[in-house]
């Protein structure tokens, strides 16, 4: 068979088993499992046992050089009584900075303006937070920088965690998930209205179709895929998603190249179309497979 074919004999069999088990599309799959143990395993991981590519200080200038343009200007606009939360925070270190420099979003603001800052909510599966992060917060207001870990974002209540004007997902859950549906759409729900999700993801074929897999010989890193085995690019999955408008850009100065994603929420009744896991590899960040369901 070739190549193409493969793929979708593939599919057509896991598309078989997953409609065979149809809620619960792989629960007790035993290769899955045992590799969210290993991607647990990286969460957990500490100093020398912690994977190289496992980078979890990545500061403002980092966010800014990596997320759609406009982040830095939209984050600079948020005033006191807005929320910025970012997921996958690891130690907070964009949060800090946003709190600790006036730099990063280039609006020259002193140190007296910190009180004039929208609220930051972290989250994070493990608690990564180093000194720096309870000195800022000890020098400022109550709740003015949040920090909530031991829990991924399917387990968060709306309620929990409120809503957010600006929500930033740099290699962090978005990347992460198992579920990217249902990640996607407790992201949207938890956006306010007229709200910006900034998000990005290494390695994925780009809407204008210009790049190949960053390894020679191995796929990208997320694929989407409808039940006939064809592609479906994860610009384009985001653009089906309704009350959005969604921006994709490939950004090729990073290695992997990564597409960066800007959603504004423009209207409350969002819908996401559902994607089943069809595989999972651990990582950093993992490689993971999609079934458009219809
Ligand atoms: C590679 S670190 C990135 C940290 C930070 N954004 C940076 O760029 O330095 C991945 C982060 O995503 C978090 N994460 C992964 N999956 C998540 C999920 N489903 N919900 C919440 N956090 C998640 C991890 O716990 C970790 O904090």
């Amino acid at each position: 068979m070739t190549t193409p074919g493969i793929r979708m004999f593939v599919l057509l069999i896991l598309q078989t088993l997953w409609l065979g088990t149809s809620h619960s599309a792989d629960v007790g799959n035993p290769k899955i499992e045992e590799e969210l143990l290993k991607q647990e395993g990286i969460y957990k991981s500490e100093g020398e046992s912690k994977p190289e590519g496992y980078v979890i200080n990545r500061g403002l200038l980092a966010y800014t050089d990596a997320l759609s343009p406009g982040f830095d200007r939209a984050l600079a606009n948020l005033g006191p009584k807005d929320r910025w939360l970012d997921i996958g925070a690891g130690e907070g270190q964009a949060i800090l900075d946003y709190y600790n420099r006036s730099h990063a979003v280039g609006d020259g603001e002193s140190r007296e303006r910190r009180g004039t800052k929208a609220r930051a909510v972290a989250i994070s599966i493990e608690d990564r937070r180093q000194p720096l992060w309870y000195q800022t917060a000890a020098s400022l207001a109550t709740n003015q920088i949040q920090y909530f870990f031991n829990k991924r974002m399917r387990d968060f209540s709306l309620d929990e965690l409120g809503k957010f004007q600006i929500i930033t997902d740099l290699l962090g859950g978005f990347s992460y998930t198992d579920q990217l549906s249902s990640f996607t759409e407790k992201v949207l729900q938890l956006l306010d209205l007229k709200g910006s999700f900034y998000t990005l993801l290494q390695d994925v074929k780009s809407e204008g179709g210009t790049n190949q897999p960053f390894y020679p010989k191995s796929p990208y890193l997320t694929e989407i895929a409808n039940a006939d085995g064809s592609e479906v690019k994860v610009c384009s999955w985001l653009k089906s998603i309704t009350c959005v408008e969604v921006s994709c850009e490939l950004k090729t100065h990073w290695k992997p190249p990564v597409e960066v994603y800007r959603i504004n929420k423009v209207c409350s009744g969002v819908t996401v179309p559902a994607l089943a896991r069809i595989s999972y590899g651990a990582g950093t960040p993992p490689e993971r497979r999609f079934l458009l369901k219809k």
